[in-house]
């Protein structure tokens, strides 16, 4: 084998490692079609009666402080009641995703920001390692979320 040859082989075979990793959307589109599509879908729309579309939902939500951490919550704690959404009013559980790594989560929400919410902000994995001490009871999640709006509203 040629020099060349051998050095292009190398770079081929580094390319099926973690070092030539995927961008953050692909490892985040993966992860979401694992853990979050049974109920939100595919396309973000949610399934009426079980999950609240995402698309949209968190557009404004994240451009506030409270929000982000709002958001970091839903994820870490979970949240159960009913919410009000922009397809009505809508009650449901949805599970703490504790299970998943701080990376794992950071990817995921930054996924869903990106695609179904035109946002730029990334959420980083240390602000859900900070946050897994602060784990909330889901129905204070919920109630989170109304203070978020109410700080939107107040704008
Ligand atoms: C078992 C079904 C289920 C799974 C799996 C699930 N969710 Fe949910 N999700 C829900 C439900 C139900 C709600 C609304 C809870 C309520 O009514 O209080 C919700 C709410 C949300 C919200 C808040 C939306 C808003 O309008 O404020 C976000 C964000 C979210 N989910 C993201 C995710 C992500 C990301 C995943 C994957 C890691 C995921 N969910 C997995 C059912 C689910």
């Amino acid at each position: 084998m040629s020099k060349r040859l051998l050095l292009l082989a190398t770079a081929v075979a580094l390319c099926s490692t973690s070092i030539c990793a995927q961008p953050r959307d692909v490892a985040g589109a993966e992860l979401f079609g694992k853990h979050c599509v049974a109920c939100h879908q595919t396309d973000g729309e949610g399934i009426p009666g079980l999950a609240p579309p995402l698309v949209g939902a968190l557009k404004k939500i994240v451009e506030v402080d409270l929000g982000r951490t709002y958001i970091a919550h839903v994820l870490v704690s979970g949240m159960a009641g009913t919410i009000k959404t922009r397809v009505g009013k809508f009650t449901g559980v949805m599970p703490s995703q504790a299970a998943l790594s701080d990376h794992e989560l950071a990817a995921i929400a930054s996924y869903v920001l990106s695609t179904f919410n035109e946002s730029q902000v990334a959420l980083k994995p240390e602000g859900f390692a900070a946050l897994r001490s602060k784990a909330l009871p889901p129905g204070e999640v919920r109630k989170l979320r109304e203070q978020v709006l109410a700080q939107i509203d107040g704008q």
